[in-house]
């Protein structure tokens, strides 16, 4: 096989499966995972039936914040391996018609990288310095921050460094201390950066996430702002924020694109961008900026027919002006996994849970919903592990959580650890075909019951998540309704998401209590014992034979 033309750019469509690679799968048996381990696996992706692949960070980093403290742009950690590993990755890839797309971290580096050691050694308004954001503190010998900006994973997000200077200066962090915000208004910056894409471009990527988007341009003043909640990083609910979504931050991607377009091929370009609503998301996109945008949104939209209607209905207006496809995903390696959050009603955040979750009620509904993520127009993101129906693992101990959320807010908020558990292979027993035999144990323990939830276990089973998921992509592949541009809500009750794409296609997903006829022939059901209705917390795919009548 080889990549598979397409007569759109393939990114419109694409099914993106992100690997965060420290959990996916340990070939040296060191007890995390590695390239090694990636590139014995990408059969299994190919035929899960994926487009593309996202590789969280995987470069040399000291771990602050899993990897995404990056200490060197164009190296691997030696604890993933080496470029020569990545480049077989690539070609394996390639060679299964899967793309890679690679984790771009440019707000900010991690504190041990050389050119925050080089600015911390030099002196205030130095070349080495202008690469950072330092500034002078405020009150008595400038003791307190330079102003009142906070950080993602708690408390402030200015850092006063001790290099014997009076005064010393303080350093802008948007999350952790580990973790020092580049200054992109600096030219050396950019071009430095320009050089990062292309010397990844000539190894053969097919695209960037390009991390904390928002962050990379700060108010030139540095300005105070006025948090709704200032415990609350909430990125999402802000209006003319100093340092989030500022307006110069787009001069950083329109560069970005050009650099992307003139390299050969088709690579894309991809946002993480948390911003006040679809309609600001939509200024990162176009044909001479961002691609495609992950649509947080959609990941936080509860399990609610009117919840998700409406971020369905914004996410398509916002977009379709600019001519941008919407992608749709429900977890990632930053959110408490779906299966969980579904099954409880109330809000569910990195803070632990709030309240038990019903797992076979939150699974059941996870079925539902990726019929439903993969039936709306443009891309996907499956996150590892979600094609088993993992849940977030909430009882880790303390003693072994590593997210920096944890620590910094004294124990508040557990973190994101909990999703980020090493996956089950085969086998009974941990750790699950995670690792070799013999080897260490794997860096967060897994449950016991996962024994039920290895891809070995599921494989065979014709109900388990594992052949919905397969089945599920493998009719999306051949079914040109779902890859074209058409959508358009059919009438149906209130609790019933129904929507046709093309002419023949429709997807009914019955978010309500009681049980709605089914108004074609089925040719997928998220209950492996359908009746004939539509149950509750359950999601069809129909085919009509003939385009029906809708009145
Ligand atoms: C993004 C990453 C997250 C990381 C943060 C800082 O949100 O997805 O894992 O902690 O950026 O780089």
């Amino acid at each position: 096989m080889s990549l598979p033309d397409a007569p759109d750019p393939w990114w419109r469509t694409a099914v993106i499966y992100e690997i965060y690679p420290r959990s996916f799968a340990d070939h040296d048996g060191d007890g995390e995972g590695d390239i090694a381990g990636i590139t014995a696996r990408l059969p299994y992706l190919a035929d899960l039936g994926v487009d593309a692949v996202w590789i969280a960070p995987w470069y040399p980093s000291p771990m602050a914040d899993g990897g995404y403290d990056v200490s060197d742009y164009c190296d691997i950690d030696p604890r993933f391996g080496t470029l020569d590993d990545a480049d077989a990755m690539f070609a394996e890839a390639h060679r299964l018609g899967l793309r890679v797309i690679v984790d771009l971290v440019a707000n900010h580096t991690s504190s041990q990288h050389p050119w925050f050691l080089a600015a911390r050694a030099a002196e205030p308004g130095s070349p080495e310095r202008a690469r950072y954001h330092f500034r002078e503190g405020t009150g008595l010998d400038g003791g307190e921050p330079p102003n009142n900006w906070i950080s993602a994973f708690g408390g402030p997000a200015w850092t006063r460094i001790d290099d014997g200077r009076t005064p010393a200066q303080w350093y802008l962090h948007l999350f952790a201390p580990e973790q020092p915000d580049l200054n992109w208004e600096d030219a050396t910056n950019r071009d430095t950066f320009d050089d990062v894409l292309r010397f990844w471009l000539d190894r053969g990527v097919d695209g960037f996430r390009i991390d904390a988007a928002p962050g990379m341009s700060k108010h030139p003043d540095y300005p105070d702002f006025a948090y709704p909640d200032p415990q609350k990083f909430a990125t999402a609910t802000w209006t003319d924020n100093p340092h989030w979504d500022v307006d110069t931050v787009h001069d950083i991607f329109r560069r970005w694109r050009r650099v992307v377009d003139a390299h050969p091929g088709e690579q894309v370009l991809v946002a993480e961008a948390v911003v006040n609503g679809p309609e600001r998301l939509a200024r990162y996109l176009g044909p001479d900026e961002i691609q495609t945008a992950f649509n947080f949104d959609y990941v936080h939209a509860p399990w609610d027919p009117a919840a998700l209607r409406e971020v369905i209905d914004r996410t398509m207006t916002a977009l379709a002006p600019i001519g941008a496809p919407a992608t749709w995903a429900m977890s990632s390696h930053d959110e408490v996994r779906h299966a969980t959050r579904f099954g409880r009603a109330g809000e569910t955040t990195w803070g632990g849970p709030s309240q038990t979750s019903d797992l076979e009620l939150g699974r059941s509904r996870a079925r539902a919903a990726i019929m439903l993520t993969l039936a709306l127009p443009g891309g996907a993101y499956l996150y590892q592990g979600e094609e088993l129906g993992l849940e977030e693992v909430e009882d880790l101990p303390d003693a072994v959580l590593q997210d920096p959320v944890f620590t910094r807010t004294g124990g508040r908020i557990r973190g994101r650890d909990g999703c980020r558990v090493p996956l089950p292979w085969s086998g009974t027993e941990a750790p699950f075909g995670f690792s070799p035999t013999g080897a260490s144990a794997p860096w967060l323990p897994q449950p016991a019951h996962w024994r039920d939830l290895t891809v070995e276990a599921e494989q065979g089973d014709p109900d388990s998540m594992l052949s919905l998921y397969r089945t599920a992509l493998a009719v999306r592949k051949e079914t040109a309704d779902l890859l074209g541009p058409s959508f358009e809500w059919l009438p149906s009750a209130g609790d019933v998401l129904r929507f046709r794409r093309g002419t023949r296609f429709e997807c009914v997903v019955n978010l309500g209590p009681d049980d709605v006829p089914t108004t074609g022939p089925v040719v997928l059901s998220s209950d492996s014992a359908p009746s004939g209705n539509v149950g509750p917390d359950t999601a069809v795919w129909i085919v009509h034979d003939v385009p029906p009548e809708i009145p």
